[in-house]
């Protein structure tokens, strides 16, 4: 889909199908001039008579035979008082759904009313662009399809206004709702392709590709790197894996930058969690494809930079294997030697992610000297009894730096909650027989495992843990987000990349 921001001043409602926003108790006309010029028909629509701006709310309004604008879709905003960026993303969403329900091959949006609600335009047309991006997607890689039925796709999207002076603004600020999206849509696609399809092999060949593309840096240590390394923790999980594990590193340091402190992100990347020996229930197994929704991120955000000009270095470590049950695969009780030289007693095999993440951690902070540490894993079913579906936790003792990353998330629709990291959650993970276990009792399950990874992060290490086990996949459908993976955290991950840790 193309993307471009035109002024109406030159070309007026030069559009097949435009979209207009309207908010509860207000009158369109008052609001939008071009309903008493160019456009007049629109005010006089009956079909307006019945629209009252609740959000999501549409109406489709025809233009009189012969005029060049044959349809209007008018969509709700709500009350202005009560106005956010999620009503903006979901009522557009929902209206560029109308566009490609009705055929519309392209759309136009119209920016007029969107003044005088507190955030810049170009703001709004970032949520505009990202928001109109996702609610067309949807995972087709496997349908197979009637191929006279084809596939439509709405290909072009502008945005108008008949305001001076904004058309370089604007048109970054779709640049970047569109890299936002793009980068949501990477995680997705990783996150629902089955793990047959998105193993560690696919994974680390989609880091060099992407790497050739975007000139990234692509490392990949592979299986007897690992070994020779001592990362056991991270063996302990792939050893009963048939496919080769991948751990995958990529760098974006554009010129300038390459001797800067990076920000380094790691992402829990288990293709596929049975459990292990401990194995998991069969019945939602299946939904453990996602479980490498961490290290999915990552490439979502390095995706966004792909098509960003972001001047910051970046760096993501990604931990990737399959977490199998088999003759040799770890046994409940087996103790392992971490990179770090801790010693793990393992006395459940599902808790594989804090496995991978410790040995990963250990890694990047030998390897860099970073600005800051951030992990993302899908790791505890206890996170998303404590907050919910919609909910990550972020674990983080560096008040400002937590602030900051709930913060970003918030603007940009990523829900995070803190949860704490007490020395009183390590209580139950202390082992008889090596330095610690793998896994507690039963309560605070998502406030032990953070524990755990606490003992991996040295004192001066500006470091937060988020686990998003359940909104990676657990989300409500929405306009934006048609369910399975939501690509979580991408968006927060690149607010974090333009904008750096504050101090
Ligand atoms: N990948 C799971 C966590 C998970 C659960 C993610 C539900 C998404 C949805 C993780 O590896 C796991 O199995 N954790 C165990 C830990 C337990 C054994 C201490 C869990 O949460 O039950
Ligand atoms: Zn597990
Ligand atoms: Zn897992």
């Amino acid at each position: 889909m193309e993307i471009r921001y035109l002024n109406a001043h030159a070309t007026g409602w030069n559009f097949k199908t435009v979209i207009i926003f309207g908010f509860e108790d207000e009158s369109l006309p008052e609001t939008i001039p071009a309903l008493t010029g160019e456009a007049a028909w629109i005010r006089e629509s009956p079909a307006l008579k019945d629209f009252s701006g609740k959000a999501k709310e549409i109406a489709v309004l025809y233009g009189p035979a012969g005029s060049l604008l044959q349809r209007v879709i008018v969509v709700g905003l709500g009350k202005r008082d009560k106005f956010d960026f999620e009503v903006l993303r979901f009522s557009t969403a929902t209206a560029v759904q109308k566009c490609k329900a009705l055929k519309a091959d392209g759309c136009a949006v119209n920016l007029e009313n969107l003044s005088r609600l507190g955030h810049p335009v170009s703001a709004l047309a970032e949520e505009i662009v990202c928001a109109a991006l996702l609610s067309l997607y949807s995972y087709d890689e496997f349908k197979t399809r009637d191929e006279e039925e084809g596939d439509f796709s709405i290909e072009e999207l502008t945005l108008f206004s008949a305001d001076d002076d904004m058309a370089g603004e604007i048109q970054a600020a779709a640049g970047r709702g569109e890299a936002a999206a793009r980068g949501v849509i990477r995680t997705r696609d990783l996150a629902n392709g089955p793990a047959n399809h998105v193993s560690p092999a696919f994974l680390a060949q989609t880091a060099q590709e992407m790497g050739k593309r975007y000139g990234f840096k692509v490392r990949i240590l592979e299986r007897k790197e690992v070994l020779k390394l001592g990362m056991g923790a991270f063996e302990a999980v792939f050893r009963g894996a048939m496919q080769d594990p991948k751990f995958i590193v990529m760098e974006h340091a554009p010129k300038g930058t390459e001797k800067d402190k990076p920000i380094v992100f790691v992402g829990k990347g288990i293709t596929f969690d049975t459990g292990g020996i401990s194995i998991k229930p069969s019945a939602k197994m299946h939904e453990m494809k996602c479980d490498m929704a961490g290290a999915g991120a990552i490439f979502g955000l390095f995706e966004a930079l792909g098509h960003s000009a972001i001047k910051r270095r970046i760096v993501g470590v990604m931990p990737c294997t399959d977490n199998m049950p088999d003759g040799n695969a770890t046994r409940p009780g087996d103790i392992v030697r971490t990179l770090s030289g801790k010693t793990v007693e393992i006395i459940n095999t599902d808790a594989e992610g804090r496995l991978v993440l410790c040995d990963a951690l250990t890694w990047a902070q030998r390897e860099y000297d970073a600005e800051a540490v951030i992990d993302l894993a899908t790791l505890t079913g206890a996170c998303v009894v404590a907050l919910g579906m919609e909910v990550a936790g972020i674990f983080c003792e560096d008040k400002a730096m937590g602030r900051q990353i709930q913060d970003s998330g918030e603007r940009v629709g990523d829900k995070f909650w803190p949860l704490p990291l007490w020395d009183l959650y390590f209580e139950p993970l202390k082992s008889d027989v090596a330095d610690m276990m793998n896994v507690g009792d039963r309560w605070g399950g998502a406030c032990n495992a953070a524990a755990f990874l606490k003992q991996f992060i040295e004192e001066n290490t500006r470091w937060a843990h988020l686990d998003i086990a359940g909104p990676a996949d657990g989300m409500k459908k929405n306009p934006i987000h048609i369910g399975g993976g939501s690509g979580f955290g991408v968006r927060t991950l690149l607010e974090i990349a333009r904008n750096g840790i504050k101090e």
